[in-house]
């Protein structure tokens, strides 16, 4: 985020008080009636004993099929929730409604790109996800055992998730606009028994052939015994007899009924790979039983989920948001959601706007990116659509600009719906920050720690600090927290515990004003944010370096109107290798083929050196300052100094 952007927050004072009417009938404000709870300030303090509030809040969401022992382990860095409960996250997101009116009840509305629907309900989803769990039986997958996931947006992917959930099998699903290197490596980090993919999928009126990926990607991956293929396009593919089997094919016969593993509530329920400062991607551990609690809390009182909602969280499920806000909490909830395949500019800047009204949807999540994308196609895009059914929104993944706050106020929630700014990662697998609908907003700050849940903003000394920048710590664990990182227990203890004693280390620099709102102003480390999803500066410098003209590389991150931020590199070639726009296309493609599109660098400058310390690491601090034409310091220390000059020539 650029300095003038931080100013931009610093001078925002609007505030937007909730509507008595809508306030009193909050799921918030019921359960703090049945509480004798009579205003928030009390609600936070009382949820302040946290071990009380969780098992408060468990008991309206979950049901354990043997009870707990105690609420909370707490060894400093590990924790374990519910310790001794028998459980299975399935039992709440599908088995238990099937005994209840919910049976019957819509779960996922699908509308795939090119226009098709299809509803399913609960009992549809109990059925699918039953026989898919008995087929995966069938080809050896067992308790513990890793699922690779590579599919798109279709009912599928939930399906999958469920069915490896429900036997005890781990999933780890990859975004499938990841490429076949991504994918690669996350397979082979986590040892995946089996995959399931897609022949294909459309996306901008075009189809992705996803089977072609995943077929480069298991040429080494040595693991995989078996690859699922669900037909969605119906196109002719590459097969491979001995490994590759139809999802169809697969779960006819299979029996519709299939008993769900008892668990332990501390059993992991799945990895998902997240970027962080080095070039290898963290395969992040989450749990059954706290997350479930986590998700669903969290969606219940920020959301208010009703049983006459409908819930659209427009994020993909390969990333953390669809994980916990698509499939489980909505799941949990017994809510209905929508599921939409494709590009939200296709065919025309209105596909959003037509889906909302088409199914009346409620409550609407999304990122500020998006926000800002639809900004630039204007609003009488908007008004050619009834979008009167909403009456909540929502944010995620980066801060959200004031101006675009109040653009989505009021072109898409009517100055009716308030705005639920959610501050989380995928590391918290829930929402940490966020107002709540009886919550006065700040446009651009998410509010503070939901109840139950507690963050600071400290400087470097590990003091808190106020109305100045610091580093966001969350002091107390929380139910949805990550058990570690697959493999790489040194790695987790150093990248969130080692710097605070205790202390969780966020990774974002926040401000927290006089009234204790918490703004958050970006990565404090060399962690990008392209559209809200997290890439490592160093993922693309290896990326970069892997391309055999290449000798080296350094990325760093530009304020961008839309993404919020572009990537721009600054590559050294090898010797003789003349620079030019051609090879410049190549490396770009080259990215692209190694990380995936999102990971394609917008710029790409050739000079003949980067600056580093006398110790070699690239200094991107100096590097970014150089090229956004900030103050860049005392250089005195580099090694190369000149260095500097040509990245100001080079720009
Ligand atoms: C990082 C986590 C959590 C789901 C999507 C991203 C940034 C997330 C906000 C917000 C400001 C936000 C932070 C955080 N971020 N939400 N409401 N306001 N920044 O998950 O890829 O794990 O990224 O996203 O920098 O650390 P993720």
């Amino acid at each position: 985020m650029s300095g003038e952007d931080i100013s931009v927050l610093l001078d925002e004072k609007r505030i937007f008080k909730p509507k008595e009417e809508l306030v009193n009938q909050t799921n918030v404000k019921q359960w703090m009636d049945i509480h004798d709870i009579k205003d928030d300030k009390e609600l936070y303090k009382k949820a302040g004993n946290w071990e009380w509030f969780w098992e408060e809040i468990s008991k309206d969401l979950v049901e354990w099929y043997e009870p707990y022992k105690k609420v909370v382990e707490w060894k400093v860095p590990y924790v374990k929730w519910f310790v001794g409960a028998k459980y299975n996250i399935v039992h709440d997101a599908v088995d238990k409604h099937v005994k209840t009116w919910r049976k019957n009840k819509v779960a996922f509305i699908f509308e795939g790109e090119p226009g098709d629907v299809k509803k399913i309900t609960y009992n549809d989803l109990y059925i699918e996800v039953n026989k898919l769990a008995n087929s995966l039986k069938k080809l050896g997958v067992k308790k513990g055992d890793r699922v690779g996931i590579y599919l798109p947006m279709i009912l599928e992917l939930p399906i999958a998730m469920l069915a490896c959930a429900k036997i005890g099998a781990i999933h780890s699903v990859v975004f499938s606009g990841f490429s076949a290197i991504a994918f690669r490596d996350r397979v082979n980090d986590c040892d995946a028994k089996v995959v399931i993919t897609c022949d294909g999928f459309w996306r901008r009126g075009t189809k992705v052939y996803l089977k072609q990926q995943a077929d480069e990607a298991l040429e080494n991956a040595p693991s995989v015994k078996h690859c699922v293929v669900v037909k969605r396009t119906g196109d002719g593919i590459p097969w491979t007899p001995s490994r590759d089997v139809w999802w169809h094919d697969l779960v006819f016969n299979s029996p519709k009924e299939c008993e769900t593993e008892r668990l332990d509530a501390n059993d992991p329920l799945y990895f998902l790979y997240t970027s962080g400062t080095t070039g290898k991607p963290k395969g992040i551990i989450h749990a059954h039983g706290g997350y479930a609690v986590g998700t669903a809390y969290t969606l219940n009182w920020v959301f208010d989920m009703k049983d006459t909602d409908i819930w659209w969280c427009a994020a993909d499920i390969g990333w953390v948001t669809g994980h916990s806000y698509i499939v489980y909490a909505p799941l949990i909830l017994g809510a209905t959601s929508v599921l939409y395949e494709g590009a939200p500019n296709w065919p025309q800047p209105d596909r959003w706007w037509e889906i909302i009204e088409r199914y009346n949807v409620t409550l609407l999540y999304t990122s500020p990116t998006s926000i800002r994308l639809f900004m630039k196609y204007g609003e009488d895009w908007v008004k050619k659509h009834d979008l009167s059914t909403l009456r909540l929104l929502g944010s995620v993944g980066e801060p959200i600009n004031p101006e675009a706050w109040i653009w989505y106020y009021k072109y898409i929630g009517n100055e009716n719906c308030p705005i639920m700014d959610t501050w989380w990662q995928t590391e918290t697998g829930h929402f940490v920050i966020s107002p709540l609908p009886i919550t006065p907003l700040k446009p651009g700050s998410a509010s503070h720690p939901l109840p139950g849940l507690a963050a600071d903003v400290i400087n470097e000394e590990g003091k808190p600090v106020q109305n100045a920048g610091g580093n966001l710590v969350i002091t107390h664990p929380w139910p949805g927290m990550l058990r570690g990182i697959h493999k790489a227990p040194e790695r987790y203890e150093k990248t969130y515990w080692s710097k605070f004693k205790g202390l969780y280390l966020a990774g974002d620099v926040t401000r927290k004003d006089s009234d204790n709102y918490f703004w958050i102003q970006g990565r404090a480390d060399d962690v990008l944010k392209i559209s809200g999803h997290r890439i490592g500066n160093s993922e693309v410098e290896s990326a970069l370096v892997s391309h055999p003209l290449v000798a080296e590389a350094a990325v760093i991150g530009k304020p961008h109107s839309l993404k919020g931020e572009s990537i721009s590199s600054f590559v050294v070639l090898k010797k003789g290798v003349e620079p030019s726009d051609s090879l410049r296309i190549k490396l770009q493609q080259h990215v692209s083929n190694e990380l995936g599109k999102i990971a394609k660098p917008d710029e790409i400058w050739f000079v003949s050196d980067v600056p580093k310390t006398r110790s070699g690491k690239i200094m991107r601090r100096v590097i970014r300052a150089k090229a956004l034409g900030e103050e860049v310091g005392d250089i005195s220390t580099l090694a190369n100094p000149e260095a500097v000059d040509e990245i100001g020539k080079a720009v």
